[in-house]
């Protein structure tokens, strides 16, 4: 039921604070320890690489978590397109362990891939929203998101508690746990809570930049995982409003993108990540002598005067649980203010069981 919501994506947006809590209780003790079974960490630490397999928004929520195996737990990790990996296996290490990630739990494209991988013997786990989905029995271990019904085609609360799980993953199988993970999760969600709160911003934002007939194209960039949030962020916009999108990393403008930047053309910037604030800066600052229109979304140790959206300090490689919230909404108020109907875009299912 979207109760006073007009459209499930919003109500679901809007549910991601309490989806972290869920995650938290089920997660966590007490004391802030992981609460995941000691067969599946035993598994993923004797693996020497970690394969993470998804489509889609799960494809994103994927290359944000490599990062925090790789940096926090130190676990060689690479993340794949299902439909890709079925056809084109890459040449595996010695001992691999895949994990898959699905909100739906019945995407054809990664069955086919733990179909595979099941036939040659090795084991896997599944991260999913829906249980005793196809792949949540094929896998060997399997893991809720525990984020509810997701009805909007565009998946929201899907990515945000598949981030989050993959963040506790990483840090039960982290030698050195510095970041006090729970408490860090609790900081995230009160977070979250308020730029929820601030819809009426990314409406305006909307309104003036993305939904005017007189834009086709639109951008996101930004440097490390900022770059996958930019490459979540560009698909939401492109599915429910209908804009070309493009998202990426913000070097790479200059290899050849650059040349679509014309008068008034939105560029929206990401900006979360220390060691590169600078460079993206630098990289927006070419697009605006181009006449781009620039919208920046920052950590606010980061932010200068003129940013567009300040969004409050976390650990940088949980910054995409907060930043991708804005986008969200940016998405959102565009395909509102198209007039078009949010949840159900043209040519398109929840779970989509064909190759
Ligand atoms: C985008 C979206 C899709 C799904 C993709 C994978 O908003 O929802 O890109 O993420 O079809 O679906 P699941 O996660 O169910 O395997």
């Amino acid at each position: 039921d979207k109760g006073i919501y007009p459209y499930y994506m919003l109500k679901e947006v809007d549910e991601q604070p309490v989806v972290m809590h869920r995650l938290m209780e089920r997660y966590f003790d007490e004391q802030g320890n992981v609460l995941i079974g000691k067969a599946i960490l035993d598994e993923i630490n004797a693996a020497d690489r970690v394969y993470i397999i998804a489509a889609g928004t799960s494809y994103h929520a994927g290359l944000a978590g490599a990062r925090l195996f790789e940096q926090w737990a130190n676990k060689p990790t690479s993340v794949y397109i299902s439909s890709e990996f079925a056809y084109e296996q890459p040449l595996l290490s010695e001992k691999p362990f895949f994990i898959f990630l699905s909100q739906s739990g019945e995407t054809a494209d990664s069955r086919e891939v733990l179909q595979n991988i099941n036939e040659a013997g090795y084991h896997s786990l599944t991260l999913t929203n829906v249980e005793k989905s196809t792949l949540w029995r094929e896998a060997t271990y399997a893991l809720p998101l525990l984020a509810g019904p997701e009805i909007a085609v565009a998946s929201t609360k899907a990515y945000v508690a598949q981030v989050t799980l993959e963040s506790i993953l990483a840090y039960a199988l982290a030698d050195n746990q510095d970041l006090n993970l729970m408490e860090e999760l609790s900081n995230i969600a009160v977070a979250i809570q308020a730029i929820v709160d601030d819809k009426e911003t990314f409406k305006n934002v909307a309104d003036a930049m993305l939904v005017p007939a007189s834009t086709h194209s639109a951008f996101y960039i930004g440097r490390g995982v900022d770059s996958t949030v930019a490459l979540e962020a560009a698909l939401k916009l492109k599915e429910i409003s209908y804009v070309q999108a493009e998202g990426f990393a913000a070097g790479e403008l200059k290899h050849g993108t650059l040349a679509l930047i014309e008068e008034g053309t939105p560029v929206m910037a990401l900006i979360t990540q220390p060691k590169t604030a600078g460079l993206v800066r630098g990289n927006l600052s070419e697009t605006t002598a181009r006449g781009a229109h620039p919208y920046t979304i920052v950590s606010k140790s980061l932010a200068k005067e003129g940013d567009g959206y300040i969004l409050p300090d976390v650990d940088p490689l949980l910054a995409p649980l907060v930043e991708v919230i804005p986008t969200q909404l940016l998405a959102y108020y565009t395909s509102l203010g198209r007039g078009l109907d949010v949840d159900r875009p043209r040519n398109l299912a929840k779970s989509v069981t064909v190759q």
